[in-house]
């Protein structure tokens, strides 16, 4: 284990040696060369570059307008913009990237990429492995809070939003070399602790018989507890007394309390199992110990004030205000949230700390970031580090455009759903004659691929902010933008490859791509941009973002691959290599979505 480590270390630094940044960044860098060399006396200005799909060129250098508007009147060598583009052209230093540069309009900078520099680029990652193209972030650690359903209540759909685009940003944030503190924040404390432990006492007076089999459901349980609470005022006040003793530590209340978390989350991890989440268990009740002392020094520095019995911290902008002592004495969701942060920045020194919520939280969060700005704890300028940030998201809908729910109008059980993803999967695999074909663990797992992959991607793959309508028939399409179409569309290029009984491993070490077709071009630039476009969705947290780009890629195959014979042609060679790392960057967006590949079909 210490050697493998220890060459791991030494690759590592290898590729940080050899990294110079993704063709944005690697553009950038000539650019600002040009900029101090064609203005040495200034403007000071950051270079401007980004990717277009002009048929002038594939990135474009957008400094001259603004450069030409601050030394207009006093440089009289540039009478329009255009003719500052030129003057960046001219000073460009020489570079094996750039096949031509050209000025359009008022002074754009088009660059068109050279082919041999995107296929030795492509030839290298095939060697290297798609690590290489991994992006680089400002941050070492970070948390993703996500997930965190509510002990005893249901998890429903939000919760299964904020688990699939969780995993996701923590995955994108992995592959970028951060190391990730996945985080499930679940309401494992509070006042409704009370009456569920008095509820679970009334009901088994005898506790060796409280199980999951004896409760059986456990949000029923929650209910009729409520019901409970709320009709018998002397129940009432055996359950405020059990708080008390609960949160005083009485074992018998402790233990009550644990067991009834305990069958909560045995439900939970059915959806993390089948889902294969990555998640570690830190609910509210870890940072209560903590609360306390995070007010008091939130008082020292004269945050915290008395409003209507209750302790609170005014936020400016905002008309009330966020309380963080109730006035009965007791704490609180925002309580818990700063304390949360604080241990996350001070103790377990996180950098980034990305909370994913539905949007309805969002006042919650722009509160306590406030507070917690004006405490200064967080930087004063949002995009400084330490960072917060709340991811939110919309709802999900039925077909009827209200909030999804089943037939009898219940909420949704998260297993059933999934559940049926697979088993209508199964079904269309079936129909398909792959019964015959596979053996059954093969279709099974196929099954759940596809079924899994079609929820996640449904979800991923719309701007999280707007809500989307949850419709299976539409999810499992084969055509159009699904996980369906697109993992059969990977399965259809590792088939190219297996019935061409190349060897890709020898292959790719011939240094043999070529980009003469236009189309083959089109595709190796495009994968030649995943490097960048991960880094856009990890730091935008959109993982949408991935998705599109998956999608484009998948089309960009498509038409090379109607266009440019493969196997039996002269190129086929170079052509394979390209369907190899079309493959390979393919699998790579599934992973970052949290879905699993397929590789036939
Ligand atoms: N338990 C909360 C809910 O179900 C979500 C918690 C999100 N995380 C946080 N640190 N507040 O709505």
């Amino acid at each position: 284990i210490a050697l493998a480590a220890k060459t791991r270390t030494i690759t590592s630094m290898a590729n940080e040696e050899e990294y110079s940044g993704n063709v944005k960044q690697q553009l950038a860098k000539l650019f600002d060369a040009s900029l101090k060399a064609a203005f040495p006396t200034g403007p000071d200005v950051e270079p401007l570059v980004a990717a277009c799909t002009s048929k002038f060129g594939d990135y474009q250098c957008n400094n001259a307008m603004g450069i030409f508007s601050k030394i207009r009147g006093q440089n009289t060598e540039y009478k329009k913009p255009a003719s500052v583009g030129e003057a960046i052209v001219k000073n460009l230093p020489p570079s094996e990237m750039i096949e031509s540069c050209s000025v359009a309009g008022p002074g754009f900078v088009n660059v068109v990429l050279s082919k041999i520099w995107i296929a030795k680029n492509i030839q290298k990652m095939l060697i290297g492995g798609i690590e290489t193209w991994a992006p680089r972030l400002q941050v070492k650690k970070a948390v993703v809070d996500f997930s965190s359903p509510n002990i005893a209540k249901e998890m429903h759909v939000g919760h299964l939003r904020s688990t699939i685009i969780g995993d996701s940003l923590a995955r994108m944030l992995e592959f970028s070399n951060v190391e990730v503190l996945r985080r499930n924040h679940v309401g494992d404390w509070g006042t409704q602790f009370g009456m569920l432990i008095e509820y679970l006492f009334e009901t088994f007076p005898n506790i060796e018989d409280v199980n999951e089999t004896a409760i059986g459901d456990l949000q029923a349980f929650y209910k009729a507890s409520k019901q409970r609470f709320d009709s018998d005022p002397a129940f009432k006040e055996r359950a405020q007394k059990a708080v008390v003793s609960l949160q005083g530590g009485e074992p018998k209340y402790r233990q009550a309390w644990m067991q009834i978390c305990e069958i909560s989350r045995k439900e939970f991890d059915k959806v993390y199992k089948r889902l294969k989440i990555q998640i570690e268990e830190k609910g509210e009740s870890f940072y209560n110990p903590f609360i306390p002392g995070i007010i008091e020094k939130l008082s020292e520095k004269g945050l915290v004030e008395e409003s209507q019995g209750a302790r609170v911290i005014f936020i400016e902008g905002v008309n009330i205000p966020l309380i963080v002592v109730k006035s009965d004495g007791g704490y609180n969701y925002a309580s818990t949230d700063l304390t949360a942060l604080w241990y996350r920045l001070n103790e377990e020194k996180a950098e980034w700390i990305i909370y994913v919520t539905d949007v309805g939280q969002q006042q919650h969060f722009d509160m306590f970031f406030s507070a917690a700005k004006r405490a200064g704890w967080l930087p004063a300028d949002g995009s400084a580090y330490p960072k917060v940030n709340h991811v939110g998201f919309g709802l999900v809908l039925g077909e009827d455009g209200k909030r999804f729910r089943t037939r009898s109008s219940e909420v949704v059980r998260l297993v059933d759903l999934l559940d049926e993803a697979k088993s209508r999967s199964k079904a269309q695999l079936i129909e398909r004659g792959k019964a015959e074909e596979w053996t059954d663990d093969e279709l099974e797992q196929t099954a759940e691929a596809v079924g899994y992959g079609a929820v996640k991607y449904a979800d991923l793959k719309n701007n999280r902010l707007t809500n989307y309508t949850f419709n299976f028939d539409q999810m499992l399409n084969d055509k159009g933008n699904t996980a369906v179409y697109l993992l059969y569309a990977h399965a259809r290029i590792c088939s190219i490859i297996r019935k061409s009984k190349k060897d890709i491993e020898e292959l790719k070490k011939t240094e043999s791509l070529v980009l003469d077709h236009a189309d083959e071009r089109v595709l190796a630039l495009h994968l030649l941009q995943f490097s960048e476009v991960v880094e856009e969705a990890c730091s935008n947290l959109l993982p949408n973002v991935l998705c599109e780009y998956l999608y484009n890629l998948s089309e960009n195959f498509t038409k090379f691959y109607s266009n440019c014979q493969v196997v039996g042609s002269a190129e086929e060679i170079s052509r394979l290599l390209l369907c190899e790392a079309t493959a390979r960057v393919m699998r790579k967006c599934f992973h970052l979505l949290g879905i699993e590949p397929v590789y036939k079909i």
